[in-house]
């Protein structure tokens, strides 16, 4: 067999990190893969999730296998922090969820539980979206279509053209939807059309589901949540793939869950069973250690407090570095205006540069992007943001 196998050109991310990291200029710059970074070019250990991490293992008395939903005081703490704690909907108890392997396997499982019962149904993505989605919701065998999102010449949601694409889409199609932190353009909904969203989800029979990855990093946790938990009061059903990657910095341990919204009780406990009989036929259950540090620090109200002042503090670091870039583009002359760059969210925009401009900031410039100019805001620095200014303002 694998004499027939050909290589695969690079991946395009993965690539420019090996590329970024084997180039000898001192003052090169990552802009290119979508993690956390501090002033210092590392992805810190959050000191709550350290400290989650010295009790778990004075407490943990064994390995032995975890059960398919993984930790109950996981999924407990998970649903509260996504939904609210007072969510009609988790007080009709019609809200399960499990653990699961990252975002990724959450995305992936919730995937292949709307193939078991939609096979080869419409999933709906924005244009663009997280280049993932289309191997992860596509592999399972639903059929990818596209609705318009971002306007790239006006820097924001093509909000009405969304709509019109969305009144055509089919009762029962599946939309997916960034719950907030849009990767890769940094654009997100606001109440409003979030609430529009919502009226047409339900008035056309679209059946969500929330890719929520960036919890905390846009405008604060509740207020990253406002999309979800608005449609998990209007509609019978929701799905939700969600991701500790980012906002507990736990990237490596592969922690995240698959949450699901059902008209009834019932009908969520037998959701249940077949996500955990897929899940049981993909990798049978959830590793443990990542779900073990985040209940600790969810369960525990002092931990929490610390966790929740250090999402606060990467979310206004954010905030602050896309102001710095923004302004000191303006302040160096740039011959655009690049303050969109300050009213978008989470760790991405677009840069909204050519590819080949793209091109010249990396071999030229040793500044590294993807091609589509997606840059990774944490990737500015006090330190970096004038000499990237100033290759920015070169190429224009
Ligand atoms: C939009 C989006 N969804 C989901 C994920 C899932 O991440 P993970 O599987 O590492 O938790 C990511 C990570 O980059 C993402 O950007």
């Amino acid at each position: 067999m694998f004499e027939a196998i050909q290589k695969l050109p690079p991946d395009p991310i993965l690539g420019l990190t090996s590329a970024y990291e084997s180039d000898p200029n001192p003052d090169k710059v990552d802009l290119g893969a979508g993690v956390y970074k501090d002033d210092t070019g590392v992805t810190p250990i959050f000191a709550s999730v350290k400290e989650a991490e010295r009790r778990w293992e004075q407490q943990e008395k064994t390995k032995v296998y975890i059960s398919p939903p993984g930790f109950a005081d996981f999924n407990t703490a998970i649903q509260k922090l996504i939904l609210g704690a007072d969510h009609p909907a988790l007080a009709a108890g019609r809200v399960r969820s499990v653990m699961a392997p990252g975002g990724c396997g959450a995305l992936r499982v919730g995937a292949e539980l709307i193939n078991r019962f939609k096979p080869g149904a419409t999933i709906w993505v924005s244009k663009p979206t997280w280049a993932n989605h289309v191997p992860l919701l596509g592999s399972a065998g639903l059929k990818i279509a596209e609705y318009p999102y971002y306007d790239g010449a006006a820097h924001g949601v093509d909000f009405a053209a969304m709509c019109r694409t969305l009144e055509g889409a089919a009762k029962g199609d599946l939309l997916l939807l960034h719950g907030c932190c849009h990767n890769p353009t940094g654009a997100d909904l606001n109440r409003k059309q979030w609430d529009a969203v919502t009226e047409i989800a339900a008035r056309r029979g679209l059946l969500p589901f929330v890719d929520l990855a960036y919890q905390g990093l846009g405008d604060g946790l509740d207020e990253d949540a406002y999309g979800p938990r608005t449609l998990a009061r209007a509609l019978p059903e929701l799905m939700l793939a969600y991701s500790c990657s980012k906002n507990f910095g736990l990237y490596r341990d592969r922690i995240g869950a698959l949450l699901t919204v059902s008209p009834t009780p019932e009908q969520a406990d037998a959701g249940i069973t077949h996500i955990n009989s897929i899940a049981r036929g993909i990798y049978s259950m959830p590793p443990a250690h990542g779900g073990a540090l985040v209940k600790t620090v969810l369960n525990d109200p002092e931990l929490r407090a610390r966790w929740q002042g250090e999402v606060d503090g990467m979310r206004n670091r954010i905030h602050t570095l896309r102001a710095l870039l923004a302004d000191t583009l303006k302040k160096l002359g740039a011959p655009r205006d690049f303050a969109f760059i300050k009213r978008e969210y989470g760790m991405f925009s677009f840069l909204g540069v050519s590819k080949e401009q793209v091109q010249r900031l990396r071999t030229e410039f040793s500044i590294y992007m993807v091609d589509s100019s997606r840059i990774n805001v944490a990737g500015v620095s006090p330190g970096n943001v004038e000499y990237l200014a100033k290759a920015i303002i070169a190429v224009l």
